[in-house]
């Protein structure tokens, strides 16, 4: 017996991108988003989920085609913009930033030019691809908008050394027939130069030498750890490889280096983070103590040390922490001092003293709680550094004592709808 499959297609044409890169569409009396469609493309699409305000819906064919399209196809989940063209890749940004601000009653603020290096492509010093036995280890990454593995033989955004390192190992598996079903992903950590490459798998077993052999006899391969995922007292448990070479890499934002153990937090594009580094200075004065926020290695508490009288820098990493301390006596820094311990709990003690904060949260941004402190603190400035528009939104309409002066966008990750925004923040007057 033949089934007959029949797909329902609908015509429609995107008048926008939201804030996914999926074309927003009108035409079937509620507001569709359709993934890879760019604005002013028609294309027949199948609805792939339905709810009662809105759909989704998915390309079944492109009838006509942006003249900003690339010839990239948008494949995995982490190139989801790839199929725009990179000057569009910056409008959109700013589209999104002040369409999110103004539809929030966020207004009256200055809106900066991008910051960018205009580098698109191998700008990530970090990269995980997932592992799948099938029959023998395969690395990738997911298939965009989606959980289904896909594999992959070169990340766009990753810098060479990280590619490279991929296809040793690929490689190898597939000649060696090499299969470990507990091996969840491979980390890879680069400085251009030299690698650190972190096995992650679910389970504490010892990981065998057939995983990592061909890594051995590579100079640029500097460091090599076997993360298993059980949290252990809030942090993951690594070991390095039999003591292998070095336990770190160390890496460089402008004249600062520092010291990169596999789970210390280091900016992903050091070179858009010299930029808007550079920027967060303008906003500073030689008199300012400044509470470095969610520090990571403190690697902007470091690089603005010099322009201000002194800095805490807070964070609750003890990777990134050891790694703080260590960069700090390499670059002959006296003025900082790095406080192990959350944020919420340790504004208090030091608030007293500062004048300036810079937070630089996770993507939850801050908690009400911090909040109202800092609303009830003397803290002069504020220099929010933001990778998630809508928590960084929430969070400037509840800080009610300060006014926001000053927005950025910043385009660290070209070929994705990841954005950064760096926004500046003043006490107002009457407080
Ligand atoms: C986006 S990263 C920023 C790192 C740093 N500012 C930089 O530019 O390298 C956020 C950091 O906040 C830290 N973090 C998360 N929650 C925290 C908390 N409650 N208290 C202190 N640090 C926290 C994370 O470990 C991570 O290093």
């Amino acid at each position: 017996m033949i089934i007959e499959v029949v797909i329902i297609t609908y015509k429609v044409k995107a008048v926008a991108l939201d804030f996914r890169g999926y074309g927003v569409v009108k035409d079937l009396g509620k507001v569709g988003f359709i993934k890879g469609l760019l604005p002013g493309e028609e294309a027949n699409i199948k609805i792939t989920k339905e709810k009662k305000n809105f759909f989704e819906g998915e390309i079944i064919d492109l009838i006509t085609k942006s003249k900003y399209r690339t010839d990239f196809t948008l494949e995995y989940d982490n190139n989801s913009l790839i199929h725009l063209n990179n000057e569009k890749q910056l409008e959109f940004q700013v589209d999104i930033t002040l369409e999110t601000l103004l539809r929030n009653g966020i207004k009256d603020f200055k809106i900066n030019d991008i910051i960018t290096d205009n580098k698109y492509y191998n700008y990530r010093n970090k990269a995980r691809f997932i592992a799948r036995s099938n029959p023998y280890i395969l690395l990738g990454g997911y298939k965009e908008g989606t959980n289904k593995f896909l594999e992959m033989d070169h990340l766009i955004q990753a810098e060479e050394l990280i590619n490279e390192i991929l296809i040793i190992l690929k490689e190898h598996y597939l000649q060696e027939k090499v299969i470990y079903k507990d091996l969840n992903s491979v980390i890879i950590r680069t400085n251009k130069t030299h690698a650190m490459v972190i096995f992650v798998t679910n389970s504490s077993k010892t990981i065998p030498l057939i995983l990592y052999e061909p890594l051995l006899k590579d100079s640029r391969v500097m460091s090599i750890y076997h993360q298993h995922l059980e949290r252990k007292n809030d942090s993951y448990h690594f070991n390095n490889i039999k003591n292998y070479k070095q336990k770190f890499i160390l890496d460089h934002i402008g004249k600062y280096s520092f010291v990169i153990y596999p789970d210390s937090f280091f900016q992903v594009n050091r070179d858009v983070a010299n930029l808007t580094y550079k920027k967060i200075k303008d906003y500073l004065d030689i008199d300012d103590i400044v509470i470095d926020a969610f520090a990571g290695m403190s690697s902007i508490g470091q690089y603005i040390s010099s322009s201000v009288k002194g800095v805490y820098s807070i964070e609750n990493n003890t990777d990134s922490v050891k790694s703080a301390k260590e960069s700090i006596a390499l670059n002959n820094i006296t003025n900082i001092g790095v406080v192990l311990g959350d944020f919420n709990k340790e504004f208090t003690k030091y608030q007293k003293r500062a004048t300036t904060i810079i937070v630089d949260p996770p993507r939850a941004g801050l908690s009400s709680d911090v909040i109202d402190k800092i609303n009830n603190s003397k803290i002069r400035k504020i220099i929010y550094l933001s990778c998630n528009l809508r928590s960084l939104v929430s969070n400037l309409k509840q800080l009610t004592n300060y006014e926001l002066r000053e927005v950025t966008p910043v385009k660290m990750f070209f070929q994705t709808v990841e954005m950064e925004t760096l926004t500046y923040l003043v006490r107002k007057e009457n407080d």
